[in-house]
């Protein structure tokens, strides 16, 4: 077991389809808390992928009129694109379709198999194609998946079971001792709620179709692909490949998943983690849903709206910052374009790109462009006092909100030291300084306060607008990259030096009007 590395996952989607903004949104939550923890000086190993087997990928494919892996390989580039549009720093792309993912896979089931936690039986039940999973009639709404409003095929074939029942009772106990371990509390109470009722065996093959990954010691079945894909998460760490990767990685700090798929990472995964004695992932978060006009965004739903067309004109740092703070991470969110015009004005145009704007011009008007002295103690008036405490206070609750994976809550303390440097501006007035001669020092010290806190802000707003931040940094005229800031030895105050160089530029975030084209 590690501590060492801080590993996070995103669900691996499947590339059936477009990415919409509902899967963008788990990815980018994911990032910026992966570029958070960068900063903070931890070594990081961020995962993400794409789910590449099963009925709802093969058929898609079909639809196309392409083989499976044929159809995989041409939409896979649309995935990749997108998030190298948002500035995903990903460090690993698992596909399912790999051969190290297979063989893990194999290895896997194979050793539980060989521990007696596999049987063959027979199957009849209801199934959701789109959900890749069976329901029992009281499940079903109407008689329809409660996800996709959808009629559920009957299907019945012989499967290999995996014997899940055993695992409520540990379960239930392991929610008990530590209840971390699923969050939000909220829906942990539910899947405890519905583990108490007991669990029943899991069909864990398909006879009816050949795309996944064959059972190894009875390859005329494949591989359910939920079994195949929740693998994916010590697979891609080398998982019977590689042990001594495996060991130092695993487990995963946080499994970050939307709340529709919470059942198969709080009840399946960790039970098939039980059965081989291996370390359960810390944290299991699903968030909620972003809706459109209070539906779940999806393809099958029609209101799929594709991430590229709010990056054209919010750019990827406006996206990514929207997202972030405007829904309460945890709980379903309402997605507008009128919100999203109106939060990036707010945020981004008024209180940041403004502020940005006028101190960096202040600074090339008053002082010719040109970093002063940075102030000694007794130089510091309240005014200035004040603002570094906001400053420090902000980045500790960011910190605090972070670790409980409260991200809007990290952004809200954030900006609260962006509006405190705005109310520093009104309240210094260094114009007014300027005029007066005997202020000459007291400008200095002002406009080099305010200065300095932009480099502070650079380093704080990086993780989730990390273009912003860079070009922040080089208009600051400071030296290395955002990327290489450690938030441990970087943000104190009076670290900008004498002597360095700004340039204005043009403004980071154009204001936009409420009519701004959409796509
Ligand atoms: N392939 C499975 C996951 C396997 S993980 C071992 C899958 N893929 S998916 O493409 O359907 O993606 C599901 C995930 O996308 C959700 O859990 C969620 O993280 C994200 N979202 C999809 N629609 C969403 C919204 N409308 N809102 C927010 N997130 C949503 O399930």
């Amino acid at each position: 077991m590690s501590d060492e590395v801080f590993y996070l996952t995103t669900p691996i989607y499947y590339p059936n389809d477009d990415p919409h903004l509902g899967h963008a949104y788990t990815t980018v939550a994911a990032d910026f808390i992966c570029r958070f923890r960068r900063l903070q000086g931890r070594k990081v190993h961020f995962l993400t992928g794409t789910d590449e087997h099963g009925l709802k990928l093969a058929r898609a494919a079909e639809a196309k009129g392409m083989a499976p892996k044929q159809w995989v390989d041409h939409i896979l580039p649309k995935w990749t694109d997108v998030w190298t549009m948002l500035n995903i720093s990903y460090d690993d792309f698992i596909r399912t379709t790999e051969e190290r993912h297979e063989t893990s896979v194999q290895r896997f089931v194979q050793a539980l198999h060989d521990r007696g936690e596999i049987y063959l039986g027979t199957y009849e039940g209801l199934y959701c194609v789109a959900c890749e999973a069976y329901y029992t009639p009281e499940e079903l709404v109407e008689g329809k998946c409660p996800i996709h409003g959808t009629v559920p095929e009957r299907l019945e074939e012989e499967n290999y079971f995996f014997r899940l029942s055993n695992y409520a009772d540990r379960l239930l106990d392991m929610w008990e001792r530590e209840p971390w371990r699923v969050q939000p509390g909220s829906r942990r109470k539910e899947v405890m709620g519905k583990v108490r009722q007991g669990l029943q065996d899991l069909s864990m093959s398909r006879v009816s179709f050949e795309w996944g990954i064959p059972v190894p010691w009875d390859p005329k079945h494949v591989i359910y692909v939920w079994i195949d894909a929740l693998q994916n998460y010590i697979t891609a760490i080398g998982y019977g490949r590689n042990e001594g990767t495996f060991k130092r990685i695993w487990p995963a700090d946080v499994h970050l998943i939307g709340k529709d798929i919470l059942w198969f990472h709080s009840v399946i995964w960790p039970a098939m983690l039980m059965a081989l004695d291996l370390p359960q992932p810390k944290t299991v978060f699903a968030h909620g849903f972003l809706q459109v006009g209070g539906e779940k965004m999806s393809k099958t739903r029609l209101t799929g709206i594709a991430p590229q067309d709010l990056i054209s004109t919010f750019g990827a740092d406006g996206y990514r910052y929207y997202f972030m703070r405007e829904i309460n991470f945890g709980n379903d969110g309402e997605f507008s374009w009128e919100s999203m015009i109106a939060r990036y004005n707010s945020d981004l145009a008024n209180d940041f790109g403004n502020l940005v704007s006028r101190v960096l011009s202040m600074v090339t008007r008053y002082l010719d462009g040109v970093v002063p002295r940075p102030p000694e103690d007794h130089e510091l008036e309240d005014s200035d006092e004040a603002l570094m405490a906001v400053q420090g206070e902000a980045f500790i609750e960011m910190e605090k909100a972070i670790d409980d994976l409260r991200l809007d809550e990290a952004l809200k303390a954030c900006w609260r030291f962006v509006r405190k440097a705005n109310a520093y501006v009104e309240e210094v007035a260094p114009w007014a300084l300027a005029k007066d001669e005997t202020k000459g020092r007291r400008l200095k010290i002002v406009l080099y306060m305010l200065t300095d806190a932009l480099r502070l802000m650079a380093a704080m707003v990086a993780p989730i607008m990390p273009e912003t931040a860079e070009k922040l940094w080089r208009r600051l005229g400071l030296t290395g990259s955002t990327t290489e800031i450690n938030y441990g030895d970087d943000l104190f105050w009076r670290m900008t030096k004498e002597g360095t160089g700004v340039e204005t530029g043009t403004p980071l975030f154009p204001r936009l009007e409420e009519d701004s084209p959409a796509a």
